[in-house]
């Protein structure tokens, strides 16, 4: 169902007029339809039915509090890279003991805190911290669920800045050291090896990497098992790509039918970790044009969001479709760039659009649902846009817009 869609030539999210809820919270601001969140993750539950799994939601992706227990409510689990994400997943109603916890530089802090809680599985990514895990684990008495993240060395396929499967990336551990690593882990009084674990990169617009990477997982899992190490479950990672433009990245169901089929006769449960196919077309950034501008060269449209606000263009050369929440009547489109006020070059939202618009009107920058809010900053003091969640024709705010003097309230001068 398409959650976002124009009636009499004004956009809606599901019921709601993104007009309306411009004109109450103010632009820049952030809109999510709860609908095709709850969709999105369905799309993954339907696709495992019969199999034993977990879907861990990537909270990186986008971390609101209403986001995650939208998600929880439908049970699902969540993969984190912090004590901040396990404290968000806590307090948005999450079960802890449907967490995975990635991420290279994890602190003593951070494992104590994810021991106590008693989460699922910590994925690891270097010897150093298994050694570490182990030892705060057996200093408390307890035992850490682990399974080592293998570097497969295959090509995702994708952008080189969230590529991470190649033996050049600093994820994982290489195939050829993951047996010893296991071997040595079997020894740990605080470790207890739960399963098998590899990322390979995001945005995949193709599952064919995802399944070779899976073939030589499957090949380490049969030299573990004729050693005797025994795992209960593999992890897929995320990764799943979406339409940005005119992408046509594989489903939950093309992707989780070909695992299953590899697995055939393998009696393993799946972990997954989707943050992007959950979340990003969820979501809207809806801003305003400011000024209109022409400076011979180039047509410019100067917005009020920025690359403060979502800083997929200016970092990863990303596109992201943009769209007026008001369609203006005939044709007579200019090509604009579409720029935020920040001074740097790279803050442009979108180049070369064409567009049949004036000062004032609204903007939608779609597929904003995911690393759009959660990778925002307050560069040029910039207070971080508000979050508002959908659901028919409800609008709820779920989280407010930052005001100036929040930015410096931890800030002094000096003395005298
Ligand atoms: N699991 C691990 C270990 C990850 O590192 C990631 C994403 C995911 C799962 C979720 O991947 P997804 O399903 O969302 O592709 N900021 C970039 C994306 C960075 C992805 C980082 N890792 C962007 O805006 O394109």
């Amino acid at each position: 169902m398409e959650h976002f869609s124009y009636k009499d030539n004004n956009l809606l999210v599901e019921d709601a007029s993104v007009a309306s809820i411009a004109e109450k919270y103010g632009t820049p601001c952030f809109i999510y339809s709860k609908a095709a969140l709850e969709q999105n993750y369905q799309a993954y539950e339907k696709a495992f039915e019969g199999h034993s799994h977990l879907i861990c939601y990537a909270v990186k992706a986008n971390s609101n509090l209403a986001v995650l227990n939208v998600l929880s409510k439908l049970g699902a689990g969540f993969d984190i890279v912090s004590g901040g994400e396990l404290d968000r997943v806590i307090a948005a109603g999450g079960d802890p003991k449907k967490v995975t916890f990635s991420g290279l530089g994890k602190t003593t802090q951070e494992i104590y805190k994810a021991l106590d809680t008693g989460i699922h599985c910590f994925n690891i990514e270097s010897e150093a911290e298994l050694l570490r895990i182990n030892e705060i684990a057996v200093n408390n008495s307890q035992v850490a669920p682990i399974s080592i993240r293998v570097n497969p060395d295959v090509n995702a396929e994708t952008h080189p800045y969230i590529s991470t499967g190649l033996k050049e990336n600093k994820f994982g551990i290489s195939m050829g050291k993951a047996i010893e690593l296991y071997l040595h882990a079997t020894e740990m009084k605080g470790i207890c090896i739960k399963g098998l674990d590899f990322h390979i990169g995001s945005q995949l617009t193709s599952i064919r990497p995802i399944l070779d990477a899976l073939d030589r997982i499957l090949t380490l899992n049969e030299q573990l098992i004729s050693r005797d190490v025994i795992i209960e479950h593999i992890n897929i990672g995320g990764g799943l790509g979406v339409t940005y433009e005119n992408e046509m990245p594989p489903t939950p169901i093309e992707l989780v039918s070909a695992v299953k089929e590899k697995l055939h006769g393998i009696d393993l449960k799946i972990v997954v970790e989707p943050g992007r196919s959950i979340a990003a077309n969820a979501g809207i950034l809806v801003t305003k044009v400011e000024y209109l501008k022409n400076n011979e060269e180039k047509n410019f449209a100067i917005i009020d969001g920025a690359m403060n606000d979502l800083i997929r263009p200016a970092l990863y050369g990303a596109w992201q479709k943009i769209v007026p929440v008001k369609k203006a009547a005939g044709n007579e489109n200019t090509t604009y760039d579409i720029v935020g006020p920040i001074c740097e070059s790279a803050d442009a939202l979108g180049k070369n659009r064409s567009l049949n618009i004036n000062a004032g009107d609204l903007l939608a920058i779609k597929s904003a649902g995911a690393y759009g809010f959660v990778m925002s900053s307050n560069y040029n003091t910039r207070p971080r846009a508000p979050e508002i969640m959908i659901s028919g024709s409800e609008t709820h705010l779920v989280r407010e817009r930052e005001t100036v003097s929040d930015l410096f309230q931890n800030e002094y001068l000096l003395p005298g």
